[in-house]
Formats: structure tokens, C-alpha cells, sequence
């Protein structure tokens, strides 16, 4: 071999902003100096920079070219191939060479300084405490730039610094620094300042401390100031015995309003979601407070997860924020395992409820059902019938009930709904359209003897948003969804709690958020979105439902249900009309009438418009729904069968458009 080439596998996983240094060694075999060049061809050529493009190599020996992999900031994710061609005194040689750009996950920093010492003299040092918190949702934060200063509070002049440092973190990073203090430093306050820039330096959180330089003996000088004063004998005296007493109630009273405020600490007013836009609703208050809490329903497009132990309130919380997204106008489908979420369709009488009305500026006249129906999903197949399009219905809300599904249907069921919902054809929105529940999602969780079916719901993330969906998923561990969502899902809404999740909650945002939500009553929890409170959580207690928080009788359940399913069917049949290129438009507003009889409860009317339609179509399935549950027996899915006997390509039948 007169000239010899080696190179690494180039196959790299990387960030745009990123670099990777690489070498390739050209060996010449020959005798006499060998001249070459290097370059990239295909789409990678942009990111590949060469250490030099001509090169020459003596007789019997090596050159080694280092080679820098860099795809710009901007650079697009996706995968990147091509070639680095090198030649070396007439011969070619080619290097595959290919680099998968990943979508950089945004970290997000918190960074605390605490002074250990509140007063100081010149020339003495200053130990202080840095925190770096990692608030994002990626696993670590690299290359954490750290400058610290101590700055004069008058003036702002800038009296020492430390040489800057570069640190890495998981969850979080703690660390003792101290800085040195000039010998003429003025008496003063000053700030320990950290800056912390991190994320490929496009991010930057800062934190500072304040303290106290004094240039005579703070002791000395506090008690010359007390014994030249006449006052001080006095006290001494007669106002002593009576200040006692009196600092003890202070301090007593200050811990309980410690306390009081620790409860929603740390918080930042400013930060929290605000009144003011069209989709902004108030969903109750800032726990401990009087201040109204407020919740941006656009922040749904980025998804919400409701989290707590049973019985903490966690779909109840959820229903709030339902019930605002459908008095705004915007619809709702539920999925819904306990069939709780039919209860929206009757008003509120729930006195325990009702008591709380007036702490949060309810009354009884307050109360009120919404409009919506009710189906009920016997088989996972059902879901590939359903065109979710038409369940799009401004303040309504559609509610297909899973009770009767077993664990492992419950998963098919749905991994069946994304996948149906994918298959459909969506316009593009930019704020909330539509919010899709799946409740008790834990269930499909392994331990909980799921299959795993929350994976699905990742793709869901991150592809719904862009169609204005949103998706609250309520369930009873947190943990394990963030792990399959990541960053895909903002909103975290974790209530009353144990387990593996406070541990979660400790070591993202300490102790006192932990040691809280152990002890936290029923109605309350925190909200926590990126967004807002520099990504701390803050505590809200959930107002009281307006709507009835229990299911529906099973009577007006069951006659839902029957009535649904012939509404279903008749849907199906005015599809396969419609494919046949049959006149529809008359059946179809007959449906939407009894349609909305239905909705608002008004089941005689509806069954009367039912049975009519019905039996002029041909459908009595529903019939069969309702003499079956009569007779107690297990239901036959008869929509589909009274499909399936006549036509078995009818799922494939549903109207493309509208
Ligand atoms: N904000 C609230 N105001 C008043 N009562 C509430 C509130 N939240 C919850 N409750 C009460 O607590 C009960 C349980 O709430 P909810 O059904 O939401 O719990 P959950 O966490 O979903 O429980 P499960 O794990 O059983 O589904 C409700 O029936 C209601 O009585
Ligand atoms: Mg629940």
C-alpha cells in the first residue's frame, strides 16, 4: 500500500452549538513527499471544518489531520450524511461520515448565594454558599459558568472577584466559596453576586446576598453606643421586665406568620400566570392567601399531568380546569375509566362541596351542568369508528367511559385513541382548541399491571400541540410519566402526596415543598409549568366544582349510554350514505336535534327523535344495547355487530371530511 489512510467510525450523536474534535492519520508508504487534500461532500459538509485543506507527507511518515464536527446553532435536527474525501498523491480515498443532530432539550438553572457571614471587616475573607438547582427538564446542565463578585450597593463598584469556574450538575450542586475583601474597603453594604451563564452561554441566572463591611469592631462599637446612652439605664430598669414579655409574644407571632407565609413561599407575584388574556381563567387561590390563583388554558397545548395520592382531589382539580375551558367556549373529550366525568352533565348538589362556595365567591346560583354526551367504549376497536372531529363542539364536552374495559383493553384502548387521532387530518391552531382527559393513566403503568401504553401518549406530546390539543392526563404516581414524557408535558399539577413522588418533589425543589405536600389537605396542591415562578412550584387551593362531582345515576347512565349508541350508529349509517353518494343533509339535521335534546338531558325528547330516525334507518341496535343491559347481561358491542353483520368494511367507511 503506497499510502495508508485511518480513520474513527464517523457516526455521531450531536447538539447543534455543539462540537466534536475527531483525527484522521494519512500514512505516505512511499519514498518521496506525497501531496493531498481534504474535503466533505454531502449534506454534512457545512459542520465538517478541516485543521488545513492541502497538506503534504513526507516519505515513511504520518500526518495526522484533526477534523472538528460542529453543526451551527441553528442547524435543523435531523440526520446528516456524506463523505470526507481525502487524496494523497493521486489516490482517493472516501470516509462515510454521519451526524445525527438532536433537538437540544432547554436546561433551565436556578442559582442561590447565601452570605455564611452578615458582617465583615476589610481585609477579612467572606465565606459564602452557592446552590445551582436544575429546573429543566434535561438530566444534566454542563458547562456552568460561574463569575462571582462583591459589588458596592452604593455606586456599584466592584470590589473583588473570584477567577470564574466551570461546573456540571444533575439535580443539584451546593458549594462553599470564599472571596477576599481589599484591606481599604469602605464601611457599607454590599452584594455577593453569582452569575451563572450556562446552556451553550445562551442562558444566564444570577443570585446575590447581602452583608455589611463596618471598619471598627461591630461588638466594640455596639457597646459604646449603649452605655453613653442615659436610655439604656432606664431599660435596664423599668422597661426590661416588661420588653421581655413582650419580644416572647413578637416571636411567637412572627412564627406563626412565618409559617402562614411559607406556605405559599417562594413566590414571585410577578411571575405567576396574570389576569388579563382571553385565556386566562381563575381555577381558586394561591394557597394561603386571598389572592385569586390564575391559569392560562393556552398553557394546555404544552399538556398538563394532575398528580396525588387517591383521594387527594387530583380529579376534581382537573374538573376546574375543565369546567373553565368549556365556559370559554372550547370543547372537551374524556376518557374516562371511573366514568366520574359524566357528572357534567348534572348541576352540582353536593353540600360538602357547597361549603366551600363562599370562601372562594360562589353561591348556589352558581351552579350549573354542562352540555355534552356520553358514550361508552365496550372493545379498544370501537376507537378506530370514532372520527374525533365531530366531537369538537364548542363548550361541549364528550365523555367516552372505559369502565367496562379491563386493564390490558384499557392500554389497547389507548394506544387505538392516538393512534386514531394521528390518522386523522387536523388543522393547525396555535392556542387551545380542544383538551383531551385521560384519567387513572397510572393504570397503564406496568407496576399498576398496565403495558406500557403511557408511551404512546409521548408521541402524543409532543405531536398535538401544533393542532391547538391539549392533553391533561390525571394519575395517581407522577414519577414514572415524567420519565416517558420528559419535556413534553409543562404543566405539573401535584397534589397531596407520598412515595416516590415527594421524593421527586425534595430533591427538585427541596424540603419544604416536600414536607407541604405530606401535609396537605385535600383541594390543594401545586402548580408548576417552566413558565412561570422561576420554575418553582406554588400552591393553589382548587375552588369548589359548580357541576356534580359524582357520576351520573346508573338509570340516566344507562339511558345515556343506549340513546349514545344509536346516535353512534346513525352516524355510521349517514357515513355509509354518504359514501354511496346518497342525500344526507336532511338525517343529519334530525340527528343534530335530538342530538341536542340529549345533551341538555332531555331524554324523552331525544328518544323520541331517536326512534324515529332510528326507525326509519334501520337501527335498532340501540334497542338491543338496552335490553341487554336490562337483562344484566355483559353487552355485545351491538353497534359493531349490527355493522359488522351487513358490511365488514364499514370502519374504513367514516366521512373523510366533515
Ligand atoms: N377543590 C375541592 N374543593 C372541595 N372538595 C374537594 C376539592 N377537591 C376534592 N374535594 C373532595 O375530595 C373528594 C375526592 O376528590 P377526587 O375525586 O378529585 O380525588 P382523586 O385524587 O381523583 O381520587 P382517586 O384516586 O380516587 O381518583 C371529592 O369527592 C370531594 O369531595
Ligand atoms: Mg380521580
Amino acid at each position: 500500500m503506497p499510502y495508508e489512510f485511518k480513520a474513527p467510525i464517523i457516526d455521531f450523536v450531536i447538539y447543534p452549538g455543539q462540537s466534536k474534535v475527531f483525527t484522521i492519520e494519512v500514512t505516505n508508504n512511499q519514498n518521496g513527499t506525497a501531496s493531498g487534500t481534504i474535503t466533505a461532500e454531502g449534506p454534512i459538509w457545512t459542520m465538517l471544518e478541516f485543521q488545513f485543506g492541502t497538506f503534504t507527507v513526507e516519505g515513511g511518515t504520518t500526518k495526522t489531520i484533526q477534523v472538528k464536527l460542529k453543526p451551527e446553532a441553528s442547524t435543523m435536527p435531523g440526520i446528516y450524511t456524506g463523505d470526507i474525501v481525502v487524496t494523497l498523491g493521486g489516490m482517493t480515498h472516501r470516509i462515510a461520515a454521519t451526524a445525527a443532530v438532536e433537538l437540544l432539550e432547554e436546561a433551565l438553572l436556578d442559582v442561590q448565594v447565601k452570605a455564611l457571614k452578615t458582617q465583615i471587616h476589610p481585609g477579612e475573607t467572606l465565606p459564602f454558599e452557592v446552590a445551582l438547582i436544575n429546573m429543566g427538564a434535561t438530566d444534566e446542565v454542563d458547562d456552568v459558568i460561574l463569575n462571582y463578585s462583591v459589588i458596592m450597593i452604593e455606586g456599584s463598584e466592584v470590589i473583588a472577584t473570584l477567577a470564574s469556574e466551570t461546573v456540571a450538575l444533575q439535580d443539584i450542586n451546593k458549594f462553599r466559596r470564599e472571596i477576599e475583601l481589599p484591606d481599604n474597603a469602605k464601611s457599607g453594604r454590599y452584594i455577593i453576586e453569582v452569575t451563572a451563564n450556562y446552556w451553550h452561554t445562551r442562558k444566564y441566572a444570577l443570585s446575590s446576598a447581602s452583608f455589611e463591611v463596618t471598619t471598627i469592631p461591630a461588638p466594640l462599637l455596639a457597646l459604646k453606643k449603649v452605655f453613653t446612652w442615659w436610655g439604656t439605664w432606664l431599660i435596664l430598669f423599668f422597661l426590661a421586665p416588661g420588653a421581655y414579655f413582650g419580644t416572647r409574644y413578637l416571636s411567637k407571632f412572627m412564627k406563626r406568620k412565618e409559617e402562614k407565609q411559607r406556605y405559599s413561599l417562594p413566590l414571585s407575584w410577578d411571575e405567576l400566570p396574570k389576569e388579563g388574556a382571553p385565556s386566562v381563567v381563575k381555577v381558586g387561590k394561591v394557597a394561603g392567601t386571598d389572592k385569586p390563583a390564575w391559569f392560562d388554558l393556552d398553557d394546555l397545548t404544552t399538556h398538563a399531568i394532575v398528580a396525588g395520592a387517591t383521594g387527594s382531589g387530583k380529579t376534581v382539580s382537573a374538573m376546574v380546569i375543565a369546567e373553565e375551558v368549556l365556559k370559554k367556549e372550547l370543547s372537551i373529550i374524556v376518557f374516562d375509566p371511573t366514568a366520574q366525568w359524566t357528572g357534567f352533565l348534572a348541576p352540582n348538589k353536593d353540600e360538602k362541596m357547597m361549603k366551600n362556595y363562599e370562601a372562594f365567591g360562589l353561591s348556589k346560583e352558581d351552579v350549573q351542568s354542562f352540555k355534552g354526551l356520553i358514550f361508552e367504549i365496550r372493545d379498544p376497536e370501537d376507537i378506530t369508528r370514532i372520527d374525533f372531529k365531530n366531537w369538537i363542539r364548542p363548550g361541549e364536552l364528550t365523555v367516552f367511559t372505559l369502565n367496562k374495559l379491563t386493564t390490558g383493553q384499557f392500554d389497547q384502548t389507548v394506544r387505538n385513541i392516538i393512534a386514531r387521532i394521528f390518522e386523522q387530518t387536523w388543522e393547525e391552531a396555535s392556542g387551545l382548541k380542544t383538551l383531551i382527559v385521560f384519567d387513572e393513566v397510572h393504570r397503564l403503568l406496568e407496576k399498576y399491571g398496565g403495558l406500557g401504553g403511557y408511551v404512546a401518549l409521548e408521541k402524543a406530546a409532543r405531536e398535538f400541540r401544533k393542532w391547538g390539543l391539549g392533553i391533561m392526563v390525571i394519575s395517581q404516581v407522577l414519577s414514572d410519566f415524567k420519565e416517558a414524557v420528559k419535556g413534553n408535558v409543562l404543566t405539573e399539577v401535584q397534589m397531596h402526596s407520598k412515595g416516590t413522588d415527594i421524593e421527586r418533589v425534595r430533591k427538585k425543589y427541596g424540603d419544604e415543598f416536600a414536607e407541604r405536600l405530606l401535609r396537605q389537605e385535600v383541594g390543594v396542591g401545586f402548580l408548576q409549568n417552566p413558565r412561570y415562578n422561576r420554575g418553582k412550584p406554588w400552591f393553589v387551593h382548587f375552588r369548589p366544582l359548580i357541576h356534580s362531582p359524582h357520576k351520573l345515576l346508573e338509570e340516566e347512565l344507562a339511558t345515556y349510554k343506549r340513546l349514545g349508541d344509536i346516535v353512534w350508529q346513525i352516524r355510521d349509517k349517514i357515513a355509509d350514505m354518504k359514501e354511496k353518494g346518497q342525500e344526507t343533509s336532511d338525517v343529519e339535521l334530525e340527528l343534530k336535534l335530538a342530538e341536542d335534546k340529549l345533551k341538555t338531558g332531555a331524554f324523552r325528547m331525544a328518544e323520541i327523535y331517536l326512534d324515529g330516525l332510528g326507525g326509519r334507518m334501520g337501527v335498532t341496535a340501540g334497542k338491543l344495547a338496552a335490553s341487554a343491559e336490562k337483562e344484566g347481561e355483559a353487552p355485545k358491542k351491538p353497534a359493531v355487530k349490527s355493522k359488522g353483520g351487513g358490511k365488514g368494511g364499514s370502519t374504513k367507511a367514516k366521512p373523510k371530511k366533515k
